[in-house]
């Protein structure tokens, strides 16, 4: 893979720096630099024929924000008007684009989600990524990796409950939303897998690997590996939303099957072995 014709947009979100670590000498766009969501302006801003892959890790993902009047209309935007003007671009010069979704385009009913399962957003965040989703099949080179449950650099689950830890703050945890972490490591070892070794085109499922786990339990291996002796309380996802109006509905089983990626040869690591190399970073940090 020809690193200089890659171009990662959403460069500064989680995702984005850690693409841009992996491939010092791709192209790598800011939010300020590229806005997926004006067409018009992709076409002239950027001289497509100098790339063959696009990587978007850009997209608006406030998944409480997405419910409020502004924020429904700039998450149609990102997640779905602007995948469809990528896919657009896409078609028109023959590039690989390569996309991310995630478990919320589903309702959470089934323990294990397939690639194939049907949509059944929850939110109006799933809403607009399943119809990103839908418009980034519509070209015919394009990886989807659907994910879950990111952790990178920037605000994320584990930062947050070391830093409750750092204030000697008891969390209360829900305990009734099952799932997997998937460090952007694993995302970047997946993207590059799929870029080098060109399996069939399509949607493929990628999170870390392991055992399932509620937050509140993922909470009490983050406190354990970092050496924290605060007491986590579980709560329900019902009970810690009652008093927050407008909150988005959330699914209760985030578990991707990962067989698909599996059957290309991709090989995925814990995510408790990435969550102890995370916490080593952040701790010599
Ligand atoms: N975070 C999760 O737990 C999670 C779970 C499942 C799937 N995913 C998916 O994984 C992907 C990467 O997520 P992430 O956690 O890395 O997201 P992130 O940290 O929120 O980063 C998203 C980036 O997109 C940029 N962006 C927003 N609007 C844009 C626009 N109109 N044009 C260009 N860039 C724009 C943002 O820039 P600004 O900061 O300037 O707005 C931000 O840097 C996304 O597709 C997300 O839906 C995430």
């Amino acid at each position: 893979m020809d690193e200089s014709k890659l171009l990662i947009i959403g460069a500064n979100g989680q995702l984005g720096s850690a693409l841009k670590e992996k491939y010092p000498l791709a192209t790598a766009l800011n939010s300020n630099e590229l806005d997926i969501t004006n067409l018009s302006n992709l076409q002239k801003t950027i001289n497509w024929q100098n790339f063959l892959t696009i990587i978007n890790a850009a997209a608006y993902t406030n998944v409480d924000g997405a419910e409020t009047t502004t924020g429904r209309k700039i998450a149609w935007q990102v997640n779905a008007s602007g995948p469809r003007n990528l896919a657009n671009i896409a078609t028109k010069h023959n590039l690989t684009l390569i996309h991310i979704s995630t478990d919320y385009v589903f309702d959470g009913v089934e323990e294990n989600h397939l690639e194939n399962e049907t949509f059944s957003p929850l939110n109006v965040y799933g809403q607009s990524k399943a119809a990103g989703d839908i418009a980034v099949s519509l070209t015919s080179k394009q990886y989807t990796l659907r994910t879950s449950w990111v952790i990178g650099q920037g605000k994320n689950f584990v930062k947050t409950m070391l830093e409750l830890a750092s204030k000697n703050i008891e969390p209360k945890v829900v305990s009734d939303q099952i799932g997997r972490l998937t460090f952007t490591s694993e995302l970047v070892r997946a993207i590059d897998h799929l870029l080098e070794n060109n399996p069939s085109y399509g949607t493929y499922n990628v999170s870390n690997t392991g055992e399932s786990t509620s937050w509140s339990d993922i909470t009490r291996t983050i406190f354990k590996l970092a050496n924290v002796n605060l007491k986590v309380t579980d709560t329900t996802t019902a009970e810690y939303f009652k008093d927050k109006p407008g909150v988005a509905p959330r699914p209760l089983n985030s578990t991707l099957d990962l067989t698909k990626i599996h059957n290309t040869g991709f090989k995925s690591n814990t995510w408790h072995d990435d969550l102890l190399s995370y916490i080593k970073q952040e701790n010599a940090k």
